[in-house]
């Protein structure tokens, strides 16, 4: 909760329904809020200011100014705080249906960042936030990555060749492996380096500066490589300059 007093949080709704839309409402009038549901047709009608479970008057809804709307995960990253509104059925054996929150947590995790808030406001049964989600949140969250630069140009496909200067740290500062010593730029196509920086160099517009913290499963595993002992977590400092 710290984030809520000292700065300028950015929440994320996900689940535009009957609870998540007029929370979204609600929060959009003091803070930034990206409203998110899996439903194209749903994130449709409410940019278009309707909503058709007429919770929340169409006035306003379009009077409200904070509140974007998108079905594409990756504009959830710019959220510090999410609140999970997705549906909780009970099922024929009146046993609680957590598919879809397991589903929405699956996704959380990979957007989230260290220090974020997850908050989860579907009903469920005392002990499933602690028990289903969270070991689900930490599982999944794996890339991280802060954006020191955002660029403008295009982003790589996950074959592109880029062109870039890096350099690759352990946790502990040691720095084994740097394009900064030879001062000349390096050419990698995206479907030879480690699985993080395919994923990673992909979120990046041309002329972007970030510093991704890539875990031991998206880079050399629990075998390592020379330089790099088993299951180390790596941080690179990554400009990229040209996509072919
Ligand atoms: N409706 C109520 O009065 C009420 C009151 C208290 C608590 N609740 C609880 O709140 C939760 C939500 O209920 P509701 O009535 O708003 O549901 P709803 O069915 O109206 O809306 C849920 C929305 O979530 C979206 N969604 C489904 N899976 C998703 C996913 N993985 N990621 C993103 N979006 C997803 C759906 O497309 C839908 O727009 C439930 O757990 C419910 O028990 C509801």
């Amino acid at each position: 909760m710290h984030k809520l007093e000292n700065s300028s949080p950015v929440i994320a709704i996900v689940g535009l329904g009957y609870v998540g839309l007029p929370l979204a409402v609600e929060f959009a009038k003091k803070y930034q809020t990206i409203g998110f549901d899996i439903n194209q047709a749903r994130i449709k009608e409410l940019r278009s200011g309707t909503d058709s479970t007429l919770e929340v008057e169409q006035q306003a809804l379009q009077a409200v100014k904070q509140l974007s709307y998108t079905a594409d995960p990756d504009e959830l990253r710019q959220a510090n705080v999410y609140i999970v509104t997705v549906p909780t059925p009970i099922d024929q054996y009146k046993q609680p249906d957590l598919t879809l929150l397991i589903k929405a947590s699956k996704l959380l995790g990979k957007v989230i960042s260290e220090d974020d808030v997850v908050i989860y406001e579907s009903t469920v049964y005392p002990g499933a936030t602690e028990e289903v989600c969270a070991p689900i949140l930490e599982k999944e969250s794996g890339l991280k990555y802060k954006v020191n630069i955002m660029g403008k140009g295009q982003k790589p496909k996950a074959k592109s060749n880029v062109t870039v200067h890096y350099r690759g740290m352990l946790l502990n500062g040691v720095v084994f492996d740097s394009s900064y010593d030879s001062d000349e730029p390096i050419k990698f196509n995206l479907k030879r380096v480690i699985k993080g920086w395919t994923e990673g160099l992909q979120l990046m517009p041309e002329g972007s500066v970030f510093v991704f913290l890539i875990p031991p499963e998206l880079a050399y595993g629990d075998k390592g490589t020379a330089g790099i002992p088993p299951n180390s977590t790596l941080l690179f400092e990554v400009e990229l300059y040209d996509i072919k």
